[in-house]
C-alpha cells in the first residue's frame, strides 16, 4: 500500500508549493457519521424529509432548521470529528445501487485510507499555502459545492471539483495520484466498470470569498475560484478575483463507498451501463456535491492553517483530538424514519410530487 501522503508530495512538488519551506498546512482528518437522514438545512432548511438522503458528520447541532448566522460552535456539544474544536458539519449524497431488477440498496461506507475505525463518514482536509495565506471561516459561514442539477462532466480535468477515484484492489490499491489527478482511475462521471477495491468520491470547494457574507441564497455566490479557474487538490496559491479577494482555506471531502457487493456484472443493467445512483436520482455521477457549516471553535482553524499543521494532529497549534471510539459516540437522532439499509422500490424522495432538484 502506498502511504497516503505520498501523493500528496507529489502534488505540492507539481505546483511549487514545497510543504514544510513555505509552511503551508494541510489537515487530513475523519469524521464519523453523525446519522444518515433525508434533511438538508441548506438547500431545504426546515423540510422534514428533504428530497434526497445524506451522510452527515461533525457537531450535534446538525438539525433539519439549525439557524444560519449562528456560532453552531456554541450549540453544539460533541462532534463525530478527531478534532474535537471541530464542531462544523459536512454532508454530501449517498450512493445506491440499483439492481437489474430494478431495486435499490445503499451502498456502505468504509472508513478512507489510513483514517482509522471511523463510522463510515467523511474524511476532510484543510489546505493553506502558508501563514497569513488563507483567512479561516466566520462563525455562521456555509457554502455548497457542485450543482445537483448537472448531467454532463465540466471538462476540467484535474481540476474538477468532484470526481470518483475507482480502486483496482483492496487497502486502496491505485491510490498513488492526488484526488482527481489520476488520468485512468479518476472519473468525473461514476466509473464504467466495477472497482475492485471501492469506489472514492472527493468534492472541493471554493477558495475564494466576498470577504462580507457568511451566506448567500443560493449558497456558492460568495464564494468564487481563483481568476484561473477551479484549483486542483492541495493548489492554493490561485490568484483571488477582485469580487472575492480573500483566500479562505481549501475544503475537500472524500467519502469511501464499499461496492464489493456489487460487482456481480450479472446485477448489473442488461445494456451493460454502470448501475450507481446518487441519493439525487443522478446515475451518472456529474451532480455530486457538498455541504458546509462552518463550526471550529475560537482561533483553532485559523492557528492550524497559519502553523504548517498536517494530517490529524498538530501540536504546533495545541490541536485538541479524540479517537474514534469516543467521535462514535456523536450521534443526532433520524428526522425522518425511514430505512436506509435494505432494498428499497425507490429511491428515497423520488416518489415525492414536484421534487425540488437539490
Ligand atoms: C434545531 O436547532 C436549533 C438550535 O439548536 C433549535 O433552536 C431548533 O429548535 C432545532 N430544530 C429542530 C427541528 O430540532
Ligand atoms: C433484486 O436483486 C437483488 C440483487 O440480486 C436481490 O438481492 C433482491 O432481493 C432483488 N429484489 C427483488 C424485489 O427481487
Amino acid at each position: 500500500m502506498v502511504p497516503w501522503f505520498s501523493f500528496l508530495a507529489l502534488a505540492a512538488v507539481a505546483h511549487g508549493q514545497g510543504r514544510g519551506g513555505g509552511g503551508s498546512a494541510m489537515l487530513r482528518f475523519g469524521c464519523s457519521n453523525i446519522v444518515i437522514d433525508r434533511v438538508d438545512p441548506l438547500v431545504t432548511p426546515g423540510q422534514v424529509p428533504s428530497p434526497h438522503v445524506h451522510q452527515i458528520v461533525g457537531g450535534n447541532a446538525f438539525n433539519a432548521s439549525m439557524p444560519a448566522d449562528t456560532d453552531i460552535s456554541k450549540l453544539a456539544t460533541c462532534t463525530s470529528c478527531t478534532f474535537t474544536e471541530d464542531l462544523s458539519n459536512y454532508w454530501t449524497a449517498s450512493v445506491y445501487f440499483k439492481a437489474r431488477n430494478g431495486s435499490y440498496k445503499r451502498v456502505p461506507q468504509m472508513p478512507n485510507d489510513a483514517i482509522g475505525a471511523a463510522n463510515g463518514g467523511v474524511t476532510v482536509y484543510y489546505t493553506a499555502s502558508g501563514k497569513g495565506q488563507s483567512t479561516a471561516f466566520k462563525p455562521g459561514f456555509r457554502m455548497f459545492s457542485g450543482d445537483a442539477n448537472r448531467r454532463v462532466s465540466t471538462g476540467l480535468g484535474r481540476n474538477t471539483q468532484s470526481c470518483f477515484r475507482c480502486y483496482t484492489g483492496p487497502n486502496f490499491q491505485g491510490n498513488v495520484q492526488s484526488p482527481c489527478f489520476d488520468p485512468k482511475l479518476d472519473t468525473e462521471g461514476f466509473p464504467a466498470t466495477p472497482c475492485p477495491g471501492g469506489i472514492r468520491s472527493s468534492v472541493i470547494f471554493p477558495v475564494c470569498w466576498d470577504g462580507k457574507n457568511l451566506d448567500t441564497p443560493n449558497h456558492i455566490d460568495h464564494v468564487a475560484h481563483p481568476v484561473g479557474g477551479p484549483a486542483s487538490f492541495a493548489v492554493t496559491n490561485g490568484k483571488c478575483p477582485s469580487s472575492h479577494p480573500v483566500k479562505i482555506p481549501q475544503v475537500h471531502l472524500e467519502i469511501v463507498w464499499d461496492t464489493s457487493k456489487f460487482n456481480n456484472k450479472a446485477d448489473w443493467p442488461a445494456d451493460g451501463s454502470q448501475p450507481l445512483v446518487l441519493s439525487n436520482g443522478d446515475n451518472l455521477g456529474y451532480s455530486q456535491h457538498g455541504d458546509y457549516v462552518f463550526g471550529w471553535q475560537g482561533d483553532s482553524l485559523q492557528r492550524a492553517m497559519d502553523n504548517g499543521c498536517f494530517a490529524a494532529s498538530c501540536a504546533a497549534a495545541n490541536l485538541k483530538t479524540q479517537a474514534f471510539p469516543a467521535a462514535n459516540k456523536c450521534v443526532v437522532q433520524k428526522a425522518v424514519h425511514e430505512d436506509h439499509d435494505g432494498w428499497v422500490k425507490q429511491l428515497p424522495g423520488t416518489e415525492m410530487a414536484n421534487m425540488p432538484m437539490a
